[in-house]
């Protein structure tokens, strides 16, 4: 059975892409068969795993709103072993499309990825940094979400908000969704407030925060320039150490 997970956070440059780019690599890395659906117009993931404009003429775009399917969409990655929908540009006009449909807007995507999710072990959705159609179409389609929680000042701010979505969801329209867990990302071990917000976090979310924390590492943030994972671009990195723990944790939680 394949599980759809979303990496969700409304607020912009938390780490949602680094970790969806990342753990996706990684699970594909450990053998697992899996599918990265980009689903921010800025294409951050697409850029980052390395799929130039010129490879796609398809995108998330067209899978939301068009009658294509999944496979049309799809693209093979080589490095690292794993399947894309990339995205561009055209998903920022899809809230406003959207909003024209009566019924049924919030299960576009879910009624795309259904049919193909057990084709894969695992879905990881890179979700935009907003709470419009766009990330209810995600959650909606999702199983479970990780949120990556940026250990810097006002991280639990917007927290509450996108809990009361994720409860939203829930009861409209997918009431199995759960939260997978909660990811420290950034976290700088020399500074008192990466130790203090890693408490509250621990604090609320118990043990559905991950062990794995995800250091402040450089390497992180050049990686994508080169259109690689932390794994191609350096495997030694404590960036590469840090996800890849993150997928074995994932992998347990799973059940292997
Ligand atoms: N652990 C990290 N260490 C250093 N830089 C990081 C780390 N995680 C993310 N970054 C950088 O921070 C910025 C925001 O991260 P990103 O994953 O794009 O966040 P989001 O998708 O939530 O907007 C990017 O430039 C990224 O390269
Ligand atoms: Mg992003």
């Amino acid at each position: 059975m394949g599980k759809v997970i979303a990496v969700a956070n409304q607020k912009g440059g938390v780490g949602k892409t680094t970790t969806s780019v990342n753990l996706a690599a990684g699970l594909a890395y450990l053998g697992k068969k899996v599918l990265l659906i980009d689903f921010d117009p800025q294409g951050n993931a697409t850029q980052g795993i390395g799929a130039s404009r010129s490879s796609f003429k398809l995108s998330a775009y067209d899978l939301l709103l068009s009658d294509k399917k999944a496979s049309d969409v799809i693209l093979s990655i080589h490095q690292p072993p794993l399947s894309l929908v990339p995205s561009t540009i055209d998903l920022a006009g899809a809230d406003l499309e959207m909003v024209e449909y009566k019924q049924g807007k919030e299960k576009l995507l879910k009624n795309k990825i259904d049919p193909i999710k057990d084709h894969y072990d695992y879905v990881i959705i890179d979700c935009p940094p907003s709470l419009g159609l766009l990330n209810t179409n995600a959650l909606t389609a999702a199983d479970s979400v990780i949120i990556p929680v940026q250990c810097e000042y006002y991280a639990l701010e917007g927290l509450t908000q996108l809990l009361s979505t994720i409860r939203l969801v829930q009861r409209l329209f997918n009431p199995h969704l759960i939260i997978e867990g909660v990811l420290l990302t950034m976290y700088d071990i020399r500074t008192r407030l990466s130790v203090e917000v890693s408490q509250e976090v621990r604090k609320y979310f118990k043990e559905r925060v991950y062990k794995s924390t995800i250091p402040r590492n450089v390497k992180l943030s050049e990686a994508p320039s080169r259109g690689q994972s932390i794994f191609e671009y350096d495997v030694r990195s404590e960036g590469a150490k840090a996800y890849a723990a993150l997928a074995k944790e994932v992998l347990k939680y799973n059940g292997g």
